[in-house]
């Protein structure tokens, strides 16, 4: 016995000795001292104890070593607040004060195309999970829009992978500023819900490398990410959570040293996962035993694994290999130096920073009727607005707390309707009337629709705020969901008889539109008759004081949409030259690299409004680029500065968007492609020189016979501008 309490004492004393030693380096990749603790930690494990970090312990713990002083990993949902508790196994543990900062959801914070708003972001979530006690939070997600139907767009951050791994490494540094793991997520292609659990994607390499991966290799070779979560679907074949080829990429390709976590449910062998799949199985037990593995009675990482390993010893150095990354991780969450800053939630500055982010994530989209809302110098008496109707369900309801596993118990959640109220105070008459009410039979409800014109025929400015909404109440895992996790939108159009109702609304008043949701939807007559449309996306607690701010003219909008709007849903290319949602087995990403504006670039017909597009109260212009020179040597970094000048009346934001070209190539190339952006503040009159450096990658392809990235020598062209279909300066440049 005495023999035994001096060994543990001195593993203890070694672990605290190390880790002092370690916390010293943060660099938790790279660091001698961290391998070498958990080398001597793994030789003391046995096989069953090795395999308890494998997998779940509860709902949201991974198992630890009691024995060896190794604690279980903590984690919690989601991107955009932490989750309330849950009990170990899965009851919603209310008997906890777990309310949260709800931030802008992920489509709201990338139509900022603000890099620090994306780390501000993070670093108030990684905060609250501090301050909650956990270790990894559930986010950021980052797949590609690839079609307007996806329920968890919403949750996303763009159809554009240099936007989405922008915005996510700004948010991941945030996160882990606080001693915290982020966990990007769904490695790789889960662009829809339907059928989730088993949709074999189909997708070729080039494709994979373009768009659907390098938000995720951003993540982790720029984010320095300390996990990655990988997703439910298939790719080519094989599951994510066991797939080769994307295990080849993110660990020989790009040198990822953190840990893999599967989604929840979402693996399905032994085996392979042991040689090439995640490092952690997470998700519920599944019930006795499986078609494919009757005596399977918990996990695939557990007994199955135990069995293979004994069978096979030499498969041991696996095991060994996901212990170390699982150890690494918790050397850099400080689950041993207990050195992570305290954390804190629900503060005044956390709430400023919904707020931030709500505001310059709200998307102008037109504005014919001239906003701000207010008396204007030269408006004749009969135009001046005295009394406002705000008709919509979304106007009062709260999106906090669906959608999925991305919910958040808010400590508030301030509706458009509070915010119009207390933003527009007491200078306006302002009356309310739903308009229409969310319903299982999707109805339009006549009685609301004839109150609601009524209210809008007495009143001199409609505030419509509609859109879309997570799900029915009490439907968040049920049927009637609509930006929701587990489902995919059933139609492309405004649910519960909005569109009528919006036609008939804009009909009889000069009208604002409000559209909230994770898409924007199939418009008619309303768009036309709209005097102005904008697209906020889900704000956070703060977003309906930002909508009354921007249509108070308080704040002066800067949103850019992070998203193509087609005219039809029929025109976005995985709905006419791809396949969505496939045919129950497989769907064959036939649309490969065309996606978003790639696509509309060449079909500028279809577009209702393009990506990167959004309105200011102000104007800017954008001119003299400047190159230092025209000619590169290959590989040469590519210098060039641009103006951008406030030639407007009010101080206000504007994003400078670099897109190359490349004309003549082996390939196919899309007509430009997203490299660069900023996002700049000018006072009236201001100007300002942004300056941008491009390396080598923002002019390669990615090469499907040498299979890696290529930088084919010949001309080039520089496109800036503040859309993908407004480019301002362009200049040809050329590498040698
Ligand atoms: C869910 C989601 C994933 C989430 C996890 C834990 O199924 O796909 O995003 O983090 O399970 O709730």
């Amino acid at each position: 016995m005495l023999k035994k309490s001096i060994y543990l004492s001195l593993t203890f004393f070694f672990i605290a000795f190390v880790s002092k030693f370690s916390s010293a380096q943060n660099d938790w990749q790279n660091n001698p001292a961290i391998e070498k603790k958990i080398d001597s930690l793994i030789s003391l494990m046995t096989l069953k104890e090795k395999t308890e970090l494998l997998h779940a312990s509860s709902s949201f713990t991974s198992g630890g070593v009691k024995r060896l002083g190794i604690p279980e990993l903590v984690m919690s949902d989601g991107p955009h607040g932490v989750r309330m508790e849950h009990g170990r196994d899965w009851e919603i543990d209310s008997t906890t004060s777990d309310s949260a900062t709800y931030l802008p959801v992920g489509i709201t914070l990338a139509s900022t195309w603000n890099k620090n708003l994306g780390y501000q972001s993070g670093k108030v979530l990684g905060s609250e999970a501090a301050d909650r006690g956990k270790d990894i939070i559930l986010g950021p997600g980052v797949n590609i829009i690839r079609t307007p139907l996806n329920g968890r767009n919403f949750e996303y951050l763009s159809e554009d992978p240099y936007l989405a791994g922008e915005m996510a490494v700004g948010y991941i540094k945030g996160v882990e500023s606080n001693g915290i793991g982020a966990c990007v997520k769904h490695y790789a292609a889960n662009n829809q819900e339907t059928l989730r659990g088993k949709i074999n994607v189909i997708v070729d390499e080039r494709t994979l490398h373009e768009i659907y991966l390098p938000a995720f290799k951003h993540a982790v070779q720029d984010g320095s990410v300390l996990t990655i979560m990988t997703a439910y679907n298939k790719i080519n074949g094989e599951y994510c959570s066991n797939n080769k080829y994307l295990f080849d990429v993110l660990h020989n390709e790009w040198g990822f040293k953190g840990t893999a976590i599967s989604d929840w449910g979402a693996v399905h062998s032994t085996e392979p996962t042991l040689k090439h799949g995640v490092d952690i199985e997470m998700g519920t037990e599944l019930a006795n035993g499986t078609k494919d593995n009757p005596d399977y009675n918990g996990f695939y990482l557990a007994e199955p694994l135990i069995k293979f390993v004994k069978k096979h010893p030499r498969y041991e150095k696996y095991v060994d290999e996901k212990v170390r990354r699982i150890l690494r991780v918790m050397f850099a969450v400080h689950k041993f130096d207990k050195k992570r800053p305290e954390g804190s939630r629900n503060t005044p500055e956390h709430h400023k920073t919904a707020l931030k982010i709500a505001e310059e994530g709200i998307v102008l989209l037109k504005n014919d009727y001239g906003l701000p809302v207010g008396k204007k110098a030269d408006m004749p008496e009969n135009a001046v607005v005295k009394t406002i109707a705000v008709i919509g369900d979304n106007a009062t309801r709260k999106h906090a707390g669906e959608g999925g596993s991305s919910q958040v118990k808010a400590e508030y959640e301030i509706t458009p309707l509070e915010g119009i109220k207390q933003v527009f105070g007491d200078d306006y008459k302002i009356v309310y009337a739903p308009g229409y009410k969310p319903n299982k039979e999707n109805k339009l409800d006549s009685v609301l629709m004839k109150k609601a014109l009524n209210v809008a025929k007495h009143a001199d400015l409609v505030i419509y705020i509609g859109g879309w909404l997570h799900n029915i109440e009490g439907e968040m895992w049920g049927k009637y969901r609509y930006d929701a996790e587990g489902h995919d939108k059933e139609s492309y159009e405004f649910p519960f008889g909005q569109t009528e109702l919006m036609n008939r609304l804009s009909d009889l008043k000069p009208m604002i539109t409000v559209i909230l949701g994770g898409s924007f939807a199939k418009t008619d007559k309303w768009l036309e008759k709209s005097g102005a449309v904008l697209f906020a996306g889900y704000p956070g607690m703060e977003g309906g004081k930002a909508i009354a701010e921007i249509l108070a003219g308080k704040i002066n909008p800067s949103g850019k949409l992070p998203f193509t709007i087609a005219k039809e849903l029929k025109y976005y290319p995985a709905h006419s030259i791809g396949e969505y949602p496939g045919n129950g087995q497989n769907v064959i990403y036939r649309d490969s690299i065309w996606v978003g504006y790639r696509y509309f670039d060449k079909h500028p017909e279809k577009i209702l409004f393009p990506f990167g597009y959004g309105l200011s109260y102000t104007t800017f212009s954008i001119d003299n680029l400047k190159l230092k020179k025209k000619v590169f040597p290959s590989g040469e970094p590519v210098k060039f500065s641009i103006d951008v000048t406030n030639t407007g009346k009010l101080e206000g934001k504007e994003v400078v968007q670099v897109y190359i070209s490349d004309p003549v190539s082996r390939v196919v190339r899309p007509v430009k492609e997203l490299k660069a952006f900023e996002k700049v503040n000018l006072k009236p009159g201001e100007t300002k020189t942004v300056s941008f450096i491009l390396d080598k990658n923002a002019f390669s392809y990615w090469d499907p016979e040498s299979k890696k990235w290529k930088l084919e020598p010949g001309d080039f062209i520089i496109n800036v501008g503040n859309s993908s279909q407004n480019i301002m300066q362009k200049a040809k440049i050329t590498i040698k």
